[in-house]
């Protein structure tokens, strides 16, 4: 197993596109360390815990040492990954650095061109503040971080210049598009940023982008499996503040499809499955089932929530026979 912990809603930035602010009634919630041990005591070879939110620095860094103490005293393989925009870090390294150059931990940040990643209201998070915090978490802690990068309309045109970017400070950014939760009102077409993927690798930039990177290493493997052999809710649970419990990160966001905490954790009962439970989310249509897009459009099944509930099926359909040409020696 993994496990997301979203250990607080607060964050210090203003994404105008961020899928997380609608997670809790009260701000101030915090998710209690006691569920996170329960978690490990039930799923001992709990690979590793992503730390996410909100952001994960408007928690004390002793909330995280605490969670490592656990994890050595009790002898688990456990490692945590932060996703943090750093910019607690860039303010006070001397609070984080000790904890991010601790073996068991690891650090990824996120980054995009354009105005919608926000320091606030007035402020846009710019390739030069970037820079500034990459340059500094180098020096005090050794590497430059990978980095995240959330493709919406607005920024879509010049989403391949992450990569450029990416290849400059020589670390892997991710091209994701937007899922439509919190701020994010409607998704961004997947077609449109599988376009920049085939530019990525045509480009020669597939090693800087985790994406187009697993397409190349697919090539030919992605359509030969059972199309409906996809097992979300085996691999990952997702705790929030409130301590309600998911089996993926995006529908948490939702507060939809919960796992239910008490039964499969505290009473150790069997691992739940409400996601292949819930057969609107088996794929997008009938004619998936036997085109060789399957595994493409129907992945991820927050997505087909996202295109059902908003009526797109047809246009996204559209778009990705569009590519096909493209992406058939990948897919067959
Ligand atoms: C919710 S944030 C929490 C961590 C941290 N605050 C950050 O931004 O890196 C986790 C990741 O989700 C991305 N994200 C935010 N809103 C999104 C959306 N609507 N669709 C897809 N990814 C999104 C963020 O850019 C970030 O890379
Ligand atoms: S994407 Fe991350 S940094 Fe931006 S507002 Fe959301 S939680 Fe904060
Ligand atoms: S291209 Fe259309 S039919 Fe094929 S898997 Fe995607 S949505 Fe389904």
């Amino acid at each position: 197993m993994e496990l997301i912990v979203k250990p607080t809603e607060r964050c210090n930035f203003k994404c105008s596109f961020c899928s997380s602010t609608a997670l809790v009634d009260d701000r101030a919630t915090t998710l209690e360390l006691e569920r996170i041990y329960a978690f490990l005591r039930r799923f001992p070879q709990t690979s590793t815990i992503i730390l996410n939110g909100g952001d994960p620095l408007m928690m004390p860094p002793e909330y995280y040492w605490k969670i490592l103490a656990y994890i050595e005293r009790e002898g688990l393989p456990t490692t945590l990954s932060f996703t943090s925009n750093l910019w607690l870090f860039y303010l006070k390294p001397d609070v984080w650095t000790p904890l991010f150059r601790h073996e068991r931990v690891g650090v990824t940040t996120s980054f995009h061109y354009g105005d919608t990643r926000r320091i606030s209201h007035a402020e846009v998070f710019t390739e030069e503040k970037f820079w500034a915090v990459s340059d500094l978490f180098l020096e005090r802690v050794g590497y430059r971080p990978d980095f995240i990068s959330v493709i919406t309309p607005e920024n879509h045109a010049g989403a391949i210049e992450n990569v450029r970017l990416a290849r400059r400070m020589d670390v892997e950014c991710k091209l994701n598009y937007a899922v439509a939760s919190g701020l994010q009102s409607r998704s961004f077409l997947k077609g449109h940023v599988y376009r920049v993927y085939l530019d990525v690798i045509a480009e020669g930039l597939a090693e800087w982008e985790y994406n187009s990177k697993q397409l190349l290493a697919l090539r030919g493997r992605l359509g030969t499996t059972c199309p409906l052999s996809r097992d979300c809710d085996s691999n990952i649970r997702c705790l929030q503040p409130e301590g309600d419990y998911y089996s993926c990160g995006a529908f948490g966001d939702d507060k939809s499809h919960a796992v239910d905490f008490d039964a499969e954790v505290l009473r150790g009962g069997p691992v739940q499955t409400p996601l292949e439970a819930d057969e609107r989310l088996a794929f997008l249509k009938p004619e998936c089932l036997g085109c060789p897009l399957f595994a493409i459009c129907n992945g991820c099944k927050k997505t087909i929530s996202d295109l059902k509930a908003e009526g797109r099926v047809e246009e996204h359909c559209g778009l990705m026979q569009g590519l096909l040409p493209e992406l058939r020696p990948y897919v067959s």
